[in-house]
């Protein structure tokens, strides 16, 4: 008993409470879930217009959700929404909204220097107990977490897009990160109903390590004329069982978004041949074709 009752009296109480800073797409993603599985969750971004605009996206996704799971009971799948976005504020002023949360995950801009004065501020106004985790792609958690003095509570919870669809999230360890915080972050990613994998504080983790060197080795493939792009998306989907090709998931994914985290690499490591520049990509980023959300990429787009 005693055992017991020790081992309780250390464990994190349960992440109830979470503040999301970004309401962009991935920020918006984490705050739906949180929502959907019952925290309560307040959402922040730089105005009153981008957050109107994060919660019609939610409103939209949840309304997809529930057309499938509620398509012969509306009234029931009306009062889903309603209750999910109940379980929504949101706010411009992120220092003010930390006072009683009990997980900061912030999905701002990609830029070290903007994430490390937004964890400085709030470092100071957090309560004590109070995690902080980044969903960054490419920067270091050790270095977003150096403009803090909670090194212990601060990791790593790195989500994948569509947020609402994908089920894994990596949760990294950092090199500060304590034990308690990292099994209450598995803990808060297996409430939302994903699947958490354990990673180190490594460039790319492990999606993305395995990931972009894969889709730059296809680039490069294509411009040895080794294959078409369409040959190469076709092999990858029935060859290998992936649900889209290198090319289509480059397009999907962004090449500026692509460029940004090989160049990082690059930068750190030169003599990977893995993380070496491709001119076709830097070409087509170069002329403003990142794939579909501008209309052309690898491909064109309607
Ligand atoms: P996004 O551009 O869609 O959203 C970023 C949002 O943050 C914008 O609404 C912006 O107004 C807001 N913002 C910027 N600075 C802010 C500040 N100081 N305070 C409050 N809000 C601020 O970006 P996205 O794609 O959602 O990415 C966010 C983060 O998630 C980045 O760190 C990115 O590396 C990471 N990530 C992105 C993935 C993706 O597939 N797009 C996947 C996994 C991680």
């Amino acid at each position: 008993i005693t055992r017991t009752l020790c081992s309780s009296a250390v464990r994190n109480a349960a992440i109830k409470h979470v503040t999301v800073i970004g309401g962009g797409l991935m920020g918006s993603g984490i705050a739906q879930v949180a929502a959907v599985t019952g925290h309560s969750v307040v959402l922040v971004d730089t105005s009153e217009d981008i957050l109107k605009n994060s919660a019609k996206n939610i409103q939209g996704s949840l309304k997809r959700v529930v057309k499938k799971k509620f398509a012969d009971k509306p009234e029931a799948g009306e009062e889903f929404v309603q209750k999910v976005m109940n379980n929504i504020s949101t706010s411009t002023d992120a220092a003010s909204v930390v006072q009683k949360t009990d997980l900061v995950v912030e999905a701002i801009v990609e830029n070290l220097k903007v994430k490390q004065a937004l964890f400085s501020t709030l470092d100071k106004v957090a309560p004590a107990h109070t995690i902080f985790v980044s969903n960054t792609s490419s920067l270091p958690i050790a270095d977003i977490a150096s403009s803090t003095a909670r090194l212990d509570r601060f990791g790593g919870l790195h989500f994948f897009n569509p947020v609402p669809m994908m089920k894994l999230v990596e949760v990294i360890k950092a090199a500060g990160t304590s034990q308690q915080t990292f099994d209450a972050l598995l803990d808060f990613t297996k409430a939302l109903g994903k699947h958490p994998v354990s990673c180190k504080d490594t460039p790319g983790f492990i999606v993305n390590r395995l990931l972009v060197p894969y889709m730059l080795e296809a680039v490069r493939l294509y411009e040895r004329g080794h294959g078409s792009k369409e040959d190469i998306d076709v092999a990858m989907k029935l060859g290998a069982g992936y649900p889209m090709g290198p090319f289509e998931l480059l397009d999907y994914v962004g090449l500026d978004t692509s460029k940004f985290i090989i160049d990082g690499w690059y930068e750190k490591e030169p003599e990977n041949p893995l993380f070496a520049p491709s001119p076709l990509l830097n070409k087509l980023v170069a002329e403003g074709k990142l794939g579909k959300k501008t209309g052309e990429g690898f491909y064109k787009y309607k």
